[in-house]
């Protein structure tokens, strides 16, 4: 079988799929098999977001309405799977990516570059990495821009950004121009993305307190070397 090149081509063919399989497959697999999905519970319990209560004072009458319990992790929880399931529905995920990847500078234009335990938990179920990126990458969107902006955004970007390509989402609106359920909902995912990141800002001095002992970051704690 040596005698030939092409058996040579063919062992080295087979050893070096052997290879990667095991440095890309096998030994990822044992680091991480240990690590406990989250739920959305423990998600929304890891700390009050900032930008979920500032919707409650933005817009009370519909808030009220819509998550009678107030500014609470339950309502939190709820806005947060209603939000992802949005996402799927409305294929965001068509011209949108989540994650960062450690090539071209990624990280200096949008955040971190992503990290396995991010995407251990029910909010990634589909995980929404994306494969295209028509807009921006997402997964530190979260306070980036202020809840205004997106309500603006969301009902017509080109308000905002003249030359966008992205749709409105009036559905997202009551007949007044009033965030409804979705927009409350799809604006606390959007705002949540990036928060369990010691880089998220979490306004200090004001407002809920940061989740400085949330689920999230001792999962990412558990992750340093
Ligand atoms: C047809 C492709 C397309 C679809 C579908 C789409 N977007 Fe976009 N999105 C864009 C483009 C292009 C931009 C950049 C220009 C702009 O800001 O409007 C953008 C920008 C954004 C931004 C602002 C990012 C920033 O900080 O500048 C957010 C947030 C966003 N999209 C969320 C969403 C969500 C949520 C959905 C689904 C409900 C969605 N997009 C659907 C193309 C799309």
């Amino acid at each position: 079988m040596f005698e030939t090149k092409s058996g040579v081509f063919l062992i080295a063919g087979l050893g070096f799929f052997a290879l990667s399989f095991l440095v890309m497959g096998l030994v990822p697999w044992t680091i991480q098999a240990g690590q406990k999905e989250q739920t959305v519970e423990q998600l929304a319990g890891a700390g009050m977001l900032h930008e979920f209560a500032d919707l409650a004072e933005r817009f009370p009458k519909q808030f009220q309405q819509h998550f009678p319990d107030g500014v609470t992790t339950k309502s939190l929880g709820e806005a947060l799977a209603m939000g992802k399931n949005i996402y799927v529905a409305e294929a965001c995920w068509h011209c949108h990516t989540q994650q960062i990847r450690p090539v071209s500078n990624e990280d200096r234009r949008w955040g971190p570059v992503s990290f396995a335990q991010e995407y251990q938990n029910i909010l990634q179920r589909p995980v929404l990495f994306g494969t295209r990126r028509v807009g921006p990458d997402l997964i530190r969107e979260g306070a980036r821009r202020s809840n205004d902006w997106h309500v603006a955004h969301f009902y017509e970007p080109r308000n905002v950004v003249p030359t966008s390509v992205m749709p409105s989402y009036r559905w997202f609106f009551d007949e007044e121009g009033y965030p409804n359920k979705r927009g409350l909902a799809i604006l606390t995912y959007v705002q949540w993305l990036g928060s369990w990141l010691d880089e998220y800002p979490y306004y200090y001095g004001e407002g809920p307190t940061p989740p400085v002992e949330g689920a999230v970051r001792d999962a990412k704690a558990g992750s340093k070397p």
